[in-house]
């Protein structure tokens, strides 16, 4: 029996990734950059057993069935049909050591850390931009968690299946952290995926949203490059801003936040006319994600925590790539 294992991390987009250009392959429809987060840690382990008749999928003790299994298996195929792979179905073991599906980016770990376990359980030497690329079909924010730091994730070109994230620095390029408040440990109402299509298909501010992701993403890099936390978080919140409002006019709504997100937007804001450089960001989920200094982390934290409704907060660190061991 031949067995891979692999740990990834979360990544929280600075510039949002929201809507496909080609669904079948799984290709954004914008770029996004991101950063890789030390506190949010996935572990799959996955094994090769000859007497398996289909994948058999379990994530933190509990097995998985229908869509989520399918997507795992699909991943795998792809892995063991290439034609140095080892043959046989597996076993996938994952543990989150984060709530799962609640808009902390369960999926970009997961994908990332599969893709890698799969790799070293078929034995295909993969490079990292080729498991990218793989981990992209996922998730594709799970492009992005096979680097550390801050990365890249272009656009799409419809029908070309090849896009690798692209690292941009590594975790000592800037210190600073992403305070997480969690506002609930519940899955989200609306996976991310259909959210996307259903802004794609219903909402008036589609076109929009597609119009101005690139220019957020061109300020983050700069805020990135330059370490200017204002400049950085001033894009972040009009990505996040920009994002929510054209999932928001989908028709049903696509609605993440909550009234607690609302007060703890609040919060950033009396921090920052307080002095404290703190910007905030939420994803397919209704909790919020803080951009600050490290130093400032300390006090952040506890402006967050003073919220009421909210349940958790974590504090991370900007975070390493995929490990095998
Ligand atoms: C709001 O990567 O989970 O977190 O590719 O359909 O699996 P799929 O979507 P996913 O979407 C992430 C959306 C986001 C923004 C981001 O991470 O860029």
């Amino acid at each position: 029996m031949s067995r891979g294992f692999c740990r990834a991390r979360a990544n929280i987009a600075l510039a949002k990734y929201w809507g496909k250009c080609d669904a079948a392959l799984n290709l954004p429809a914008v770029p996004s950059v991101s950063l890789t987060l030390d506190a949010l840690v996935t572990e799959t382990e996955v094994q090769i057993d000859p007497s398996l008749e289909e994948d058999q999928v379990w994530l933190n003790g509990v097995p998985q069935e229908g869509a989520g299994r399918a997507k795992v298996s699909a991943l795998l195929a792809s892995v063991r049909g290439r034609p140095e792979a080892r043959r046989g179905f597996a076993r996938v073991t994952t543990q989150n050591h984060f709530p799962s599906a609640s808009g902390l980016a369960s999926s970009a770990s997961g994908f990332a850390a599969l893709t890698g376990a799969a790799a070293r359980a078929y034995e295909v030497p993969l490079s990292l931009e080729a498991m990218s690329s793989i981990a992209r079909r996922g998730s594709a924010s799970a492009a992005r968690s096979v680097f550390e730091g801050w990365c890249a994730l272009p656009a799409g070109t419809p029908g070309d299946d090849w896009l690798p994230a692209r690292p941009l620095y590594g975790v000592d390029h800037w210190e600073v952290c992403m305070v997480l408040a969690l506002v609930t440990h519940a899955p989200k109402a609306i996976a991310s995926r259909d959210g996307m299509r259903e802004t794609a298909r219903t909402s008036p501010y589609w076109g929009a949203w597609l119009g101005c992701a690139p220019g957020y993403v061109k300020a983050v890099t700069e805020g990135v490059a330059a370490r200017d936390l204002e400049a950085t978080g001033a894009a972040m919140e009009a990505s996040t801003a920009a994002m929510h409002a054209s999932a928001w006019a989908a028709v049903p709504a696509v609605r993440y936040i909550k009234g607690v997100t609302l007060e703890l937007l609040d919060a950033v804001q009396s921090l920052r006319a307080a002095g404290v450089g703190a910007w905030a960001t939420m994803d397919a989920g209704p909790h919020v994600k803080v951009l600050c200094l490290a130093h400032d982390s300390a006090r952040v934290s506890t402006a967050l925590a003073a919220v009421p409704g909210v349940v958790e907060v974590r504090v991370a660190r900007p975070g390493r790539g995929l490990e095998f061991a």
